[in-house]
């Protein structure tokens, strides 16, 4: 006998003890009640053990993919370099593969441009200027040559994660409590979104099957400086750390050219949105109990 829940469709997340990945899992009842999902961690096999990772897909036929499995960071990436490339595009090639005739959802970054103009549009060449961004726009390319599959280019997530240190907010929060302060950038420019927010936009695309590629960030163009003046009023235990948020400079940063600015025109996205995305000041004022 099958129960309700079996007769639904099923979806694979992978990724999915990261930070996106869990608030797929997290909201499903509220965005994908019509879906079943099956979360793939490290912990049940590693994504780039092929064998492996075909068997499961053929035993499952999954309906739909959402891959957010990734090295995430830039620093990551820089540190392993060869891992990079085998998560980030190989693995992707392989999913994107298996994944060849049902609808297959692709995470990729703001951090594929070099940030010299901003307001990036979809249709802008990519010219990354580190390794995470040269291997997430190889993914794009393997992904997009299917039209039935779907690219989300993001900017930086905040909400809550497994680690404690996946979204921009935990980041600063944590330094705060520390007592560490932290210093924000000035004449850094992001398009910050709630990781929630993303994912409601995401099975909004799905549900309307969306192929192709869509900017999905907050409608603000935000320094680092002005997230961080915004977040600290969400935390009133912390305000009185408020001067511990010390402006400065990309330009002074000892490291790697950073791109400098990289907000997301959301014009495609938007018009096809039933309701719009918003930016994160209206976000967090309209979602005052939700954890960030
Ligand atoms: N979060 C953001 O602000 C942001 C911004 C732009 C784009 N994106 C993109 O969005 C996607 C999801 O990001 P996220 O923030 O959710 O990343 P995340 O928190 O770093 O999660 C990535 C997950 O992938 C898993 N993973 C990596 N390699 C694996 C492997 N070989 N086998 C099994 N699992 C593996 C990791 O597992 P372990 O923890 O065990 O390593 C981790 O749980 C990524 O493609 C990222 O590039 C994210």
């Amino acid at each position: 006998m099958t129960t309700a829940s079996e007769t639904k469709p099923l979806a694979w997340i992978t990724g999915a003890g990261g930070l996106l990945g869990s608030y797929l899992l997290q909201t499903a009842a509220e965005f994908a009640p019509g879906w079943r999902l099956r979360g793939l961690t490290r912990a049940q096999f590693d994504l780039l053990d092929f064998a492996a990772l075909e068997r499961e897909f053929l035993k499952d036929a999954p309906g739909l993919v959402i891959h957010c499995a990734a090295v995430s960071t830039v620093a990551e990436a820089k540190a392993n370099p060869t891992l990079a490339q085998q998560v980030n595009v190989e693995l992707t090639r392989m999913l994107a593969g298996l994944a060849a005739t049902v609808p297959f959802v692709f995470f990729s970054t703001d951090l594929i441009f070099d940030g010299r103009r901003g307001n990036y549009r979809e249709t802008d060449p990519a010219n990354p200027l580190h390794l995470y961004g040269e291997t997430k726009a190889a993914g794009e390319q393997l992904v997009l040559r299917n039209p039935r599959h779907l690219v989300l280019r993001t900017s930086i997530n905040g909400g809550t994660s497994r680690t404690g240190n996946r979204g921009f907010n935990e980041q600063l929060r944590q330094a705060l409590q520390k007592g560490q302060g932290m210093t924000l950038f000035t004449d850094e420019f992001r398009s910050p979104i709630a990781a929630r927010e993303t994912i409601r936009v995401l099975w909004e695309l799905v549900h309307k099957n969306s192929g192709g590629l869509f900017n999905v960030a907050g409608a603000d163009r935000l320094s680092r400086w002005q997230i961080g003046q915004l977040l600290i009023q969400r935390w009133p235990e912390l305000l009185a750390k408020i001067n511990d948020i010390k402006p400065g400079s990309a330009k002074d940063f000892p490291g790697p050219p950073r791109a400098l600015d990289t907000s997301l025109d959301l014009a495609k996205l938007q018009a096809v949105l039933t309701t719009p995305i918003p930016g994160l000041a209206a976000w967090l004022a309209a979602h005052p109990h939700e954890p960030f």
